[in-house]
Order: structure tokens, then sequence, then C-alpha cells
């Protein structure tokens, strides 16, 4: 469903890329479905959209890049899982796709247009206002809220995105704010205009992250529940994503950047962009080793030639892999490492974060995939078999591994000294923020 062309930008950058050109191995390409559907057969939904082949899709890719650019097929997911054969067939397309790009596509609907196109135009609104308005958007509870150009810092670099983070919006009566829970607390929204469009939108992400995770139960063949259970009062999140242009100032390299090198901590991350592009990952049949829960993957080949640009287009959702998609199924589904240049003009992005509940202790799947989950399927050094083991006896708590993250890329933040100053981080230990053991 992806073929690719090999681009390199600057002054000498050449360009390759056609319907004529033999797609090269790695890459499935369906070709377009020219059979017109007779009006009395039963509606075959398509789990393929067939690529479009454009020889531009490589035009927007940012400069002083040398990378391969994807031109991804775009899924079409149904309007419910009901679990039968066509379900099936789709959760196994999806499962093979990423396992080789790392990174899918998928149809919006109509509904989802509508409200993605609202929430960019929120977007742009939010980031016009003065930086005071935008600063005061923080809270000291959540990690909610406004993250200004060069606050965040991924490896030691400073990133130029300016971010506006939706976290569970939990107001001072909640039990949890009460109890003082660590990352728990309001939305600081800055108005209702902002606020009622990325709600609108961030809900329905959360349906259709629901919707993938029931086909990814399918597509790895583990009962109905398995990945599911774990996301009943998920923590899901959004994030709402400026990036300036490049300038003297910013760029590549130790001068600051979009976003470096990294991956995200979750189950996946459905993404909107606009026409801009700026997008960079690596695909798992690299063959790379890591875990980030682990050891930080930040900085992530960071500056190899070999990452893979994923070019704009209007209408689709992209979804990557995040951490704990790679620890529940043995490193069988890999998180996706990815990072973010600055182009010549501004870029508006969404990033939703389809996560675990807070209080989830995860553990690896056991079966699934005709033993494709088994142990014996991971090659790894005695060290890091001596970790999963130690892991696997007392799981992974996805709220400490959130709480880590965020401490880690907002160490200066008013959230990170309360958190310190109020000795939050050893509540994670209690049991009643662990509840979700599985049995
Ligand atoms: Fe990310």
């Amino acid at each position: 469903m992806a073929s690719r062309a090999m681009i390199t930008t600057g002054t000498h950058g050449t360009f390759g890329l056609g319907s004529s050109m033999p797609f090269p191995p790695g890459f499935n390409v369906k070709k377009p479905q020219l059979t017109p559907r007779k009006a009395s057969e039963p509606e075959k939904r398509p789990s393929l959209i067939s690529p479009i082949v454009d020889a531009g899709l490589g035009k927007t890719m940012p400069q002083g890049y040398k990378a391969t650019v994807a031109q991804l097929g775009t899924f079409e997911l149904p309007e419910q899982v009901t679990g039968g054969s066509r379900d099936r067939r789709l959760g196994k397309a999806l499962v093979q796709a990423w396992r080789k790009d790392g990174i899918i596509q998928i149809a919006m609907n109509d509904t989802q247009k509508k409200l993605c196109d609202d929430a960019m135009a929120a977007s742009r609104r939010f980031f016009k206002k003065p930086h005071s308005e935008k600063a005061a958007c923080v809270d000291s509870q959540s990690y909610a809220g406004y993250i200004a150009s060069g606050e965040e810092v991924t490896d030691g670099i400073a990133d130029y995105s300016e971010i506006f983070t939706i976290t569970k919006d939990l107001d001072a009566s909640d039990p949890r704010v009460r109890a003082r829970w660590p990352c728990h607390g309001p939305c600081p929204w800055p108005d209702v205009e902002m606020k009622d469009p990325m709600v609108r939108y961030s809900d329905i992400l959360g349906a259709e992250g629901e919707k993938l995770l029931k086909l990814v139960e399918l597509g790895l063949d583990v009962a109905p529940g398995s990945l599911t259970r774990y996301t009943r009062d998920g923590w899901h999140h959004t994030r709402v994503l400026r990036f300036p242009p490049r300038n003297a100032t910013n760029g590549r390299g130790k001068e600051g950047r979009g976003i470096g090198s990294h991956t995200d901590y979750g189950l996946f991350v459905i993404s909107a962009q606009d026409d801009v592009g700026a997008l960079f990952i690596r695909r798992p049949s690299q063959n790379e080793a890591f875990a980030n829960w682990r050891k930080s993957a930040a900085g992530f080949k960071e500056d190899a030639d070999d990452w893979v640009y994923v070019p704009p287009a209007y209408g689709v959702h992209t979804v990557i892999l995040g951490d704990m998609m790679q620890y529940l199924t043995r490193n069988y589904l890999r998180a996706t490492p990815h990072k973010v240049g600055l182009n010549t003009r501004e870029r508006f992005a969404f990033a939703y974060f389809h996560e675990p509940s807070f209080q989830a202790v995860l553990k690896p799947l056991e079966t699934g995939c005709g033993g494709g989950l088994s142990k014996d399927n991971v090659s790894c050094s005695s060290q890091e078999e001596e970790e999963e083991e130690e892991e696997e006896e007392e799981g992974i708590h996805y709220g400490t591994h959130f709480t880590n993250m965020f401490m880690r890329n907002y160490p200066d933040r008013i959230t990170t000294k309360r958190l310190l100053a109020e000795d939050r981080y050893s509540l994670l230990a209690r049991p009643e923020l662990r509840i979700m053991a599985r049995t």
C-alpha cells in the first residue's frame, strides 16, 4: 500500500517518483480497483483506498533533510467493529502495515473532516494570541495547557514547537484531584472558542481509537478485551501543535528543531497535519532495538539520513504506535521513532494519544499471531532478558510511565515543581493508583 522513492533536498536536489517506476521491495502496493460495484452486490468495505501516485509528494519536505518519501495508501475503517471476517482481515492488514511501514493512514469521514477543520481554525486563532495570554494557560497540577516554543526539551535540545496539551479536564472536586494524584487537574482553557471544537474533535478521535484497538485485537488474534480492558477510563490526551517557520535561529540540529527524535509513550497516536509537511518516521523493518520505557529513546538516530518523510494529505489521519503497544506485544508491534522538522511556512498539526488508564498496570500479551507474540520470538541481550523478567513480574504502571515522561520533558514547569515539592510522585506506588492490574 505504499511506495517510495529516494529524494534528496538541497541545492542539488534530485527527485524521482512516478507510476511507471517499479515499487521497491518491502512496499506492498495495491493497484486501484477499477471494477464498479453492482447495485445488488453487498458492499465490500474497502480496507484500502489505492495510493495516489503523485510525483509531487516529496516537494513539501523541509530543506536540509535526506529521506525516503512514503506514499501511503489509505485504509477506510468500518462504522462499527463487530468482529466479523471482514473486520478480522482489516485488522490483520493494519497490523502488517504497521510491522512493515511503522505508520498507517486512515480516511476521515465527513464528520471527522468538519471537526478537524474546526479544530484547526481554533488552533490558528489560539496561537495568534499575544504570548502573555497563551502563557497564562498553565496549571500547577496537570500538564495540560500551553507550552511555549523552546520550553520542551528532547534529549537536551530545545524543541521549537508551540503546544497546547489537553489532558483529562478534572476540576477541584474530583476525588483524584483532591487526593493530589500526579498529573490530575483541570485543563486551563483560554476560552470557549478553543475548548468546544477541541473537546468535540478529541472525543471523536477517542471513538476512532477504540475502534482501531478492537481491530488490532482481531489482527493479533488475541481475545476481545485483551487490549481494550486497559483503556477503560483511558488517559487519552491531545496535543495541539504549531511549528514556527524555519529562520536564522532555529532549524535542524543544535540550534533547535521542530521536535527531536523520540517514541511516544502510549498505545498509538492519531495525527492530522495541514498542507505544510515536516513529519519523519523510522520503519520497523530497519530492525532497530530500543525500549523507551526502560531507557529513553529520545535523540535516537536524530541525524541519520535514512528517515522516511510522511507527506501531508487532506482528509486523512495517520497512526503511529507507542511504547505500550511495543511492550504489550513483546516487540511484535514496535513504537515508531519520529521527529518533526521546521519548514519555510508555519505549520499546524494535531496528535491525539490513545492511552491506557492512568491506573493500568500492563503486562505483555501471552498469546496471539500464531506464536508471534511469544517470548522466544524476541531476541535480546542477557541484561535485557533480566530486565524483561523483572518487568513481567511487576508489569508497567502506565501512570508512572506517563509522569516520568512529562517530568523529563518539562523539568522547569510549575507542575513538575509542585509535584516534587508535595511529594506527589510517591503516591504512584499506592494500590489505589494501580487498580487495573491484570489478574
Ligand atoms: Fe511524538
